[in-house]
Formats: structure tokens, sequence, C-alpha cells
């Protein structure tokens, strides 16, 4: 039928060029039919490298966004506009400043995925994300690159605060509220980087070697969850292979996966590299190129003529794109402001980023009572890292720093060592700045991280007396391009911040005085060997703009945390399974490094383990899912947080619906004297008999509202059956097992509150298809 009407589309356009006709939503295939096969590779290749930078901008893209990743090509005399892609995903990344104008155009720096999914609040993330697509939208930009949303296979992964956890359920959840806020707009996303993209280095031709069951149970099941429930407009294939397939080229994910078995209905488009393989990934579904290169226009249209491309797999991903771009803003002609609510997003990131914020430590210090005067240590104090860097900077107006946080909460920080800091902080920042100059990156890819500064015990001394605390803040930063270092400095400490920390709590404590610590750190570092040592630690991520305000509102009591670790952290590096097989201490980057797979006349040579490839061995054993399994300690489990208050939990209960649905409740108290939110966890244990499960597994979550002391509140979750399937490999099925379950209300994955058990009468399966799996 289709193919019928296409004929009669050509013909027409054949036979009265004179009457092109203009894209709108009812004559899409119309306007196939008139496309002629250079247009169509035109549209699946996105605009270029550097189409988007201000010094490249012709009159003709004026009206396009400075700064932004990437577009789609515009073919005029069909009416299709370039639509303009921009990342993603801590806010819109974008120019700040133009040529020609004294206007700016600064992004909010939203909370980083991490602090997102620490909030454990879905209805959270959905208003930060509705406040982050006005920015896409009134910037007039179409489609934000974001969420990322891979799993922390491993606490190195260069770019993990970008993405929500080490859980996919959690993932798929945060991903899902994302989404909706984003799309609220009517402008669009792009889930990223499907899939297993699980480490930077080598990033471009790493192979992932994963099992067909952890592959769909965790490095997939976010996506899934997302797909279903939120219905992205795009989705990001990533740079990486899935046992030996480039994601870009797999048939298996990016129609058999995505489309067949979870109803994905919009465009895939590549992660911003060129691979030669452009043919095999308009057959495998990948509908578009970005960033787009003219010898991939040239590779679809020669090989539609010698026959190795069917024009019919061209004009499939040709009308999904022009299916997206009718959606989009830019084809309705809106007239974007340039002028979104900067001012009440920073209002909102300020309010919410404490919910984010998680209490690691305290021994009844914090909120701080009878402080006046804070000796303030730490570069991180007085220039706050507010997220990572890469293409997930975005290019805010301005940082909060806790000096000033604490201020406005009605502080004093210590002058002298307030200045000495200012002075080395803006000193070195010079010279790491002219040391990169010229590479043109700094303000995409954001600020260098000062090395932390020396302090001498006697410094320490001499501004004891006159302060009644001292704080100190451990920072951390990463980024896209590169995986973090099994080192000192970045997994552990320095000598010099032991030093520090170690001092600063002998002089503290001696004189009666209590000391803290802020981690202001993209990811998990080890804690286990110092955690002690503080009166208490505040986890405060790399929150966005407002960071330090949030900070400073937490240390005072103006703000209570509710966060809860996404993550595990553990006692050691080499306690995480995946450590064995991964590049912790690897120094060559993610360079497209060819040699590394063809040496001299692209002879195959020897691959290059954690590299070239890295095998998935833990296989299910990420996360909390080994700790539980195998009973072995960590430094802290996956959901934890501690609040100002307490909360008791209730007797639950689990009913088996007629749907087959699972719900649970149950109440909780807040027992203690401030309001405060609890994030109550439920985690399945499956029963024996049918595939061999990690001890539990999260299933649902939920958070109470704010509750004032006294307070109580019932939480429902519910979960179906297809939520209780694991992935059976032998029969290529998700399949719930018949049996006794335990439900289990935990405030952690370690701190299970109440239990109950339910039973499911019927076993239950999903057919899937044998595809993505290992050679
Ligand atoms: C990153 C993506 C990003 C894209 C465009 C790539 O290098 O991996 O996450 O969206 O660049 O900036």
């Amino acid at each position: 039928m289709r193919k019928a009407f296409l004929l009669t589309a050509s013909v027409i356009c054949t036979v009265s060029l004179m009457a092109q006709p203009k894209l709108s939503k009812n004559n899409i295939d119309e306007v196939l039919g008139c496309m002629t096969l250079e247009e169509k590779a035109t549209l699946v290749v996105g605009g270029g490298w550097g189409s988007m930078t201000a010094g490249s901008m012709t009159a003709s893209d004026a009206s396009l966004v400075s700064g932004a990743a990437g577009t789609t090509r515009a073919i005029p005399r069909l009416g299709i506009p370039a639509t303009v892609l921009a990342d993603g995903p801590a806010g819109l990344r974008i120019n700040p400043t133009r040529p020609g104008t004294s206007q700016t155009f600064y992004c909010t720096g939203f909370p980083v995925g991490t602090v997102l999914a620490s909030t454990w609040n879905t209805e959270l993330v959905q208003q930060l994300t509705t406040a982050m697509g006005e920015e896409v939208k009134e910037y007039g930009a179409d489609v934000l690159l974001a969420p990322g949303q891979n799993l922390h296979r491993n606490p190195l992964c260069g770019r993990n605060f970008e993405y929500f956890s080490e859980d996919p359920f959690l993932t798929g959840k945060m991903s899902a509220a994302y989404v909706k806020g984003i799309q609220s707009n009517g402008v669009g996303v792009s889930v990223k980087h499907f899939a297993a993209n699980s480490q930077e280095v080598n990033r471009q031709n790493n192979d992932s070697r994963v099992s067909a069951r952890a592959l769909r149970e965790l490095y997939l099941k976010g996506f899934e969850i997302a797909v279903k429930e939120s219905d992205p407009w795009t989705v990001m294939s990533s740079y990486n292979k899935i046992n030996g397939e480039f994601t870009q080229q797999s048939h298996g994910l990016l129609t058999t996966i995505l489309r067949d078995e979870w109803g994905f209905g919009g465009i895939v488009m590549t992660d911003w590299g060129n691979k030669e393989g452009t043919v095999a990934a308009v057959k495998a579904g990948n509908d578009l190129m970005e960033p787009g290169m003219q010898n991939e226009i040239d590779r679809v249209v020669a090989a539609v003529k010698d026959g190795s491309l069917d024009v019919a797999d061209l004009d499939r991903n040709v009308r999904r794109i022009l299916e997206y771009i009718v959606r989009t803003p830019r084809f309705a002609g809106y007239k974007y402001s340039n002028k979104p609510d900067l001012a009440g997003h920073a209002k909102l990131v300020r309010a919410a980023t404490p919910e984010g914020l998680v209490l690691l430590e305290n021994n009844g210090v914090l909120p701080l009572k009878d402080v006046k005067k804070v000796a303030l240590y730490g570069t991180g104090a007085y220039d706050f890292i507010a997220g990572g860097t890469g293409s997930g900077n975005v290019n805010k107006a301005y940082v909060r720093n806790i000096a000033d946080g604490l201020r406005v909460n009605g502080l004093e920080v210590d002058q002298d060592i307030e200045t000495w800091y200012n002075q080395y902080i803006a000193l070195t920042k010079t010279q790491l700045r002219n040391n990169s100059a010229g590479n043109g990156l700094g303000i995409l890819l954001g600020d260098p991280v000062v090395p932390e500064m020396e302090v001498s015990r006697s410094f320490m001394e001499r501004k004891l007396a006159s302060t009644d605390i001292a704080i100190l803040t451990i920072s951390r930063n990463a980024g896209e391009g590169d995986d973090r270092k099994n080192a000192d400095g970045d997994w552990t400490l320095t000598g010099n911040e032991r030093q520090m920390l170690q001092t600063l709590a002998d002089l503290y404590h001696a004189a009666g005085k209590k000391f803290v610590v802020v981690l202001n750190i993209g990811g998990v570092i080890e804690t286990a060997s110092w955690k002690n040592i503080p009166d208490a630690i505040l986890l405060a991520w790399t929150p966005g703009q407002e960071g330090g305000y949030a900070v400073a509102d937490v240390l005072t009591g103006a703000a209570n945390p509710s966060g809860k670790l996404p993550m595990t952290f553990p006692v050691a590096y080499f306690d995480i399974p995946s450590a064995a097989n991964f590049p912790a201490n690897y120094s060559g980057g993610n360079s497209i490094d060819l040699s590394a797979l063809f040496g001299g006349g692209r002879a195959p040579r020897v691959l290059r383990k954690d590299i070239d490839y890295t095998n998935y061995a833990e296989d299910l054993m990420v996360g909390y899912r080994y700790f539980t399994t195998k009973g072995k300690n960590v430094s802290y489990p996956f959901g934890y947080g501690l609040s100002y208050t307490t909360f008791e939990y209730g007797k639950p209960s689990v009913k088996l619906g007629k749907d087959g649905k699972v719900t649970a409740t149950i109440t909780v108290k807040n027992t203690g004297s401030v309001a405060g939110k609890e994030a109550v966890q439920l985690y399945v244990s499956a029963p024996a008999g049918g595939l061999d499960k990690p001890a539990c597994e999260l299933k649902a979550f939920a958070k109470t509202k704010e509750l004032k002391p006294g307070e109580s509140q019932t939480l429902t979750m519910v979960i179906d059956a297809y939520t209780l399937a694991s992935f059976n490999e032998n029969t290529c099925a998700w399949e719930t097992a018949a049996g006794a379950y335990k439900a289990l209300f935990g405030a952690s994955v370690a701190d299970i509150r109440a239990t109950a058990n339910f039973k499911i009468g019927k076993a239950q399966s999903w057919p899937a298809h044998a595809v993505c799996l290992p050679k």
C-alpha cells in the first residue's frame, strides 16, 4: 500500500516538477517520493563538524544556535528546515556569547545525572527537566542530547557523573522522568549512549563483551524502561561495539530490540563520530549520522547506485527523520525568545539540590549550632565544581561557592584563609589556562580543576583560636574522553589531602571543636580509610551552579538532606568485580586509535584487554548485586544516606492483584524533631528454583513528601510481573518464576526495615530475539 503510494507520489513529482510539495505533517510520503537520491542521503547525514560554532556560521544559519553540537540538514526546496541538536545532560550546552552582540546566552547548570538519581524523586527530576527543556526551546534548539544513562559498571568510568546509577531500574525510572520533563516543552531528547558504553578509554573502538543476560538485565534495561515509559524522540547509538559489532551498525540492537521488542518509534542518531560503516548503519536502522560528513553522503549514494543498499532501507530512515522534523519547534517556526527564565530556574535548582546531597556521616555536629566563624579549607570551597567536563559541561553564568553560601546563611568565613585560597586559585588557573591555550576547547569543555593547595600545620594552628569549626572540601572532577584512575588524587586521597584531614581533625578535636568534610566529587572515591576521622561527611557531588549555596543550606540546617546513594561505595577498589576488567590505570585516553586494530597494511594485530575489548566477566555481579549476594563488606551501601531526622517504617502490606500486579504499601513516620523526606526502596528476593539471581534486586521505590515531626505517609509501590522477570539465555525469553517471593523494604540495601512475602502462582514468560549475542 505504502509502496504504491510512494510510486504515485514520485510519478506526480516527476510530471510536475514545478509543483514541489512543502513538507507538512500530512504529506510525508509525498515529500519522500519527490526526493532525489542525493537529497535522501543528505537528510540521513548531519550538518557537519563545527556547523554550529559561531565562527563558521553564515548568514543563512544565523537563525541556528551557536555552540550546539550539530544539526540535521535543510532541503529548502521541499520546505525541510535544519533542526538543532545540543548537549546535555546537566543543562543546555551552547556558546554563552556570540560575535556582534552583547547579549549573553548562558544556561542553567543543573545537578548532574548522579545527583538527580541521588534524590530518588522522579517528580522532582521531572520538574527540573521541565525547566531545562524551557531553556532548550527558548534558545532555539530542537533536541537535547540527554539524558546520559549508561550504567555505572565501574566507579572509575570518566562519565559516570552524567549517568544515574549502578542499578538499571533506578536508571530507567530517572531517565523516563527526565525525558518526560524535557519533552513536555515540545522539544526532544536523545537518550544516550545506546548501549554498554561503560568506559571512556578507547571508547570509539572498544568491544564490550557481555553475556546476553547481563546485557538485557543490566545494560539495556534502563533504556527499555525509558523507551516504554517516556517515548523519547530520539536515541543515540554509542561509539563502542557490543560482542564484536558496532552498536551503530547493529540491526539486532537498533531494530530488533529497540523497535520490534520495545516499540520505539523515533529516530536513532549516531554519537559524534564518522565510522566507515555508514551503509551498515543505514541498514541497521541508524537513521541519522552525526555530526555528519560528506563522505557519508557519498557512501550512501554509491551504495544505492551499486545495489549494495536497498533504497527501501534508506526511505524507511528518511521517513522517520521527516516524522521527527515535523515535530520540532523549528519546523513549526517557533519564535524563540532567547530569554529563558534563568532566575526562576536558579531558584528551583537551589531548592531542589539538597535532595540530591548525601549525608554520609554525622556524629551530631550537623546541622551546625553555635558556630559563628568557619575555617574553610580546600580549593573546592572557593572554586566549587558544579559539573563534569566534556560535552556534559554547561556554560553557566556563575557557580555559587561554599564560602558565599555560608555567608548568605549568616556565618562568617575566616578572611585570611579565603584570601589565600582565592589568590592561589587565580594564579593556578591562569597557569593552567596558559598551558592549554590555543586548543580553543576551554569554554566548551569546562575549567581546569585546581589541585589542592598545601597548608602548613602552623597556619592551621594560628587559625584555630579564632574559628569555631573547620570544614575541608575535597574535590575531584572527571569528564568525557578519559576514565578516572585508581591512584592518589583520584580514587584515593593524596598525601597532602590526608595530612590536611588528619591535622585539622587533631587540632580542632584537641580544642574541643568540630571538623567536617564536604566531598565535591563527580564519582565514588575511597572513603573507608579516613571516614571515621571527621565529625561529619557531606557528599555534595557536583550538583550544579547553586551547589555552594545548597551545601551551606544543608550544613546550617536551612535544608535537610534526603539524598541516598545510587551506587555502592566499596571498601577498596579491587573489591569490585569489574576492577579485574577495566582500564583503571591506562593513560592513552580515547583517541581514535585505528592502529590498535590494524597494523601496517591493516592486518589485524593482537587486541589489548580492557582497551580494544573489555570482558564483562562479572556478568550480573555489578554493584550491590555483588556485595549483597556475596555478603561482602562495603564502605557505604547502595541506597544509603542520613537525615537530620529519623523515620519509622510501619508494617507493610503486599497484595497480588487479579491483573498480576503486586501492590506494596508501607507507612513511614517522621519520628525526629525536624521535617524531612525519606526514600523507601523495595527490593525483591526471588524464589529458589528459577534462574539463579542476585540476593535481591531493586524493583520499586518511593519518596515521602516533606513530613513534619510526628507526621506519617503511606507509600504505595506497584510491581508488574514483567519487572520481576529475568532473561533466560537458553530459551531466549524473559521469565518470571512461580513461587514465594520476599519483598524487602529498605532505608538502604543494607538496612531492611520491614519484609513481607508474596506468592506468584503461575510462571510467565515473554519471548525475545536471539540478537547481540557473544561470539
Ligand atoms: C559525546 C556525546 C555528545 C556528542 C555531541 C560525543 O563525543 O559522546 O555524549 O552528545 O559528543 O557533543
